[in-house]
């Protein structure tokens, strides 16, 4: 497949690298854009070489938001019988691999709630993270409000969402949002280096950590603990828990078959 608004490779074939490319409106998050998004994400999720994925942007911008100029004419009507943001923003969900946000510059409005809808966030020193909806009269509208003070408390989610005032990399890192800081030049090579990582482990097991992690959004704790010990005993019928095991007792590199 053909893309318009973004642009798609892999990475040592086992890495998807999703990089959004409206460089002119600083990858504002076009319906079509999330489109393709979510096809490209879909694909990578169905293709078993692919371990991890990749999002990022450029460096000015990971996404200053959605595209103000599509929605600024919208109406209720427009957005509520086109179930605008759950049709295409809600893809990103059902991805069962890992997806890594690589964010430099802006991450703003939509942009931040898409890094914060990735399983976890990469930030180059530059980078700026907000919810600025308050400023053109409406609410964040992809889970801003829930995602936000889940990561960085009430307070901040807050002052975040109330002023529409951004906050930098050290800022985001302190509360909570991002996993770690890195130099602009080195965001890619560390982003891919922690994707390699993951990718060497058992993709069963990967795929485990992340549902059980995400369950600890949904349930309370005794169910999430449930949850995780199921899992957890599930995976003693793999042969990849076996083959990692047997590697550690035996002092020798796992060789994990994805089984
Ligand atoms: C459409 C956008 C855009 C956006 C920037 N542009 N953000 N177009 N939608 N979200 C366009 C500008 O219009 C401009 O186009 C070009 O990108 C460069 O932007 P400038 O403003 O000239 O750049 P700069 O002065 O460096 O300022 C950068 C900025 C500012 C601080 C990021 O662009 C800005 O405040 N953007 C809007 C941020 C925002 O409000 N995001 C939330 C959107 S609402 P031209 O043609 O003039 O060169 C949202 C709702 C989410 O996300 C709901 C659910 C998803």
């Amino acid at each position: 497949m053909t893309y318009e608004f973004i642009q798609v490779h892999t990475e040592a074939d086992k890495i998807g690298v999703i990089t959004l490319n409206r460089p002119k409106q600083l990858n504002a998050l076009s319906p079509d854009l999330m489109v393709e998004l979510g096809a490209a994400m879909t694909a990578f999720d169905a293709d078993a070489a692919i371990g991890c994925i990749i999002i990022t942007g450029s460096e000015k911008a990971f996404a200053a938001g959605a595209d103000i100029g599509a929605m600024a004419t919208f109406t209720f009507a427009d957005v509520y019988k086109n179930d605008y943001i759950t049709k295409h923003w809600e893809t990103i969900r059902s991805i069962r691999k890992p997806v890594i946000a690589a964010v430099s510059g802006f991450a703003l409005g939509g942009g931040c709630e898409l890094a914060m809808m990735c399983d976890f966030i990469i930030a180059a020193d530059n980078a700026r993270f907000g919810q600025p909806e308050i400023k053109l009269g409406i609410i964040p509208g992809a889970g801003g409000t829930q995602r936000l003070p889940r990561s960085v408390g009430k307070s901040k989610a807050m002052d975040l969402v109330l002023t529409g005032r951004m906050m930098n990399a050290d800022e985001a890192e302190r509360a909570g949002l991002v996993s770690r800081i890195v130099p602009l030049d080195k965001l890619m090579e560390e982003t891919l280096a922690a994707a390699l990582m993951i990718c060497s482990y058992s993709q069963i097991a990967v795929m485990a950590a992340k549902e059980s992690v995400n369950r600890s959004f949904e349930s309370g704790l005794s169910d999430g603990v449930m949850f995780e010990r199921r899992i957890f005993h599930a995976l003693f019928a793999t042969q990849d828990q076996k083959e990692g095991m047997d590697a550690f007792v035996n002092k020798r590199p796992a060789d994990f078959k994805h089984q």
